[in-house]
């Protein structure tokens, strides 16, 4: 009987044991690691930087806008389940900001997550493996332009705090994305309604990344993949930090099936509901979008088989 309390005594200490390195591992271990960074040459001559400035409002500022009115960063809202996130700044301050990444360098940490000292952006800073070759060089144009939010602003954020569930998933979850070498060299033609606004709904806007079931789930690389593709469910949380679950954009009654047109352009553009009430956040207005992005994107959600759930 004594041996057996006493092997499972050792048994029990061996667990305790177990657990706390665990934890101690993942609260100590270093969360960015060192990744190889191999940027790609980027041809940035056919670009243009107020293009990129449009899309970068859309896809970029509300999270790298500062309260200076240039991209000097600030907290993050959408990220607070992972603790206190900071935006860095992003402007060509050659120190605080990112002034000596060349284009590849910035392509590459858009594309993997991977920075140009190798440390690993967790998914908070969201990854476009995705993006056309074209939409990256206008953003990276932007970037490297002379328009007033991009100058060098000295503004030093604090640096991010995360809980330990975000150092648990970044031990555990959280994986750098293989360079896409197969990114196409432009966006689909405007003409071909369907695949245009399916590459702005998931490759340049990220639509599916809110609207699926769940982030966890979510394909990055083949966004049809991911779980509940467009059918809503995934749970997020609002400015007064109450749950908000995502609404399904399929062409189900569920979802945008008695949606017309305008009712869509409207609540891009506007952020309202058909009856005029506002869509909270985090669903932002899409106030920049063209006529053309906004119809097209329609065409594409729904073209997709009509699928209950949320
Ligand atoms: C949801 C918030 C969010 C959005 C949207 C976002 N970022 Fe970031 N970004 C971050 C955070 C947070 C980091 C810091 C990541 C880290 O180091 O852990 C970051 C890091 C960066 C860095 C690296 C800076 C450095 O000091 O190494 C660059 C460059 C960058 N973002 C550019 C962009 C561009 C361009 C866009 C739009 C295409 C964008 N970001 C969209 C949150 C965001
Ligand atoms: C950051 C997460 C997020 C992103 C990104 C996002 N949405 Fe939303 N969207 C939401 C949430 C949450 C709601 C619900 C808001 C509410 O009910 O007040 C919503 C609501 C909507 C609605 C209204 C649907 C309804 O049934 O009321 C439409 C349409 C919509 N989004 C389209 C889009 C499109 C198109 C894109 C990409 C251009 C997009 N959303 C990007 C989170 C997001």
């Amino acid at each position: 009987m004594k041996i057996v309390w006493k092997i499972l005594l050792i048994l029990f200490g061996v667990g305790v044991v177990a657990v706390l390195s665990a934890l101690a591992y993942v609260r100590f271990r270093d969360m960015e690691g060192k990744h190889p960074v191999e940027p790609r040459t980027l041809d940035l001559s056919a670009s243009d930087p107020g293009e990129g400035a449009r899309i970068a409002a859309m896809v970029c500022q509300h999270c790298h806008l500062g309260s200076d009115g240039t991209m000097s960063g600030g907290l993050v809202a959408d990220a607070s389940a992972f603790g206190e996130v900071y935006a860095p700044n992003i402007t060509q301050h050659p120190e605080n900001g990112i002034g000596d990444y060349t284009p590849g360098e910035i392509d590459y940490l858009i594309r993997t997550g991977i920075k140009r000292n190798g440390g690993y952006a967790p998914p908070w800073m969201p990854n476009s493996p995705l993006l056309a070759q074209s939409d990256m060089a206008h953003l990276i144009a932007w970037l490297k332009s002379d328009r007033p939010e991009v100058q060098p602003s000295e503004v030093v954020q604090p640096k991010t705090r995360p809980n330990m569930l975000a150092r648990a998933l970044a031990a555990f979850a959280f994986q750098p994305i293989p360079y896409n070498d197969n990114a196409p060299a432009q966006p689909p033609a405007s003409s071909d309604k369907i695949a245009f606004g399916g590459y702005l709904a998931n490759a340049r806007y990220g639509c599916y990344h809110c609207h699926s079931a769940d982030f966890a789930t979510n394909d990055l690389m083949v966004p049809e993949r991911s779980k509940g593709f467009y059918q809503g469910g995934n749970q997020l949380t609002d400015e007064a930090g109450e749950k908000i679950t995502a609404p399904n954009l399929t062409p189900h009654p569920d979802g945008l099936g008695g949606w017309s047109e305008a009712d869509f352009a409207k609540a891009l553009r506007q952020a309202q509901r058909q009856d005029g009430t506002m869509l909270r956040y985090p669903m932002r207005p899409y106030a920049l979008l063209a006529d053309e992005e906004i119809s097209a994107i329609y065409a594409y959600l729904t073209h997709l088989p009509q699928a209950a759930g949320n």
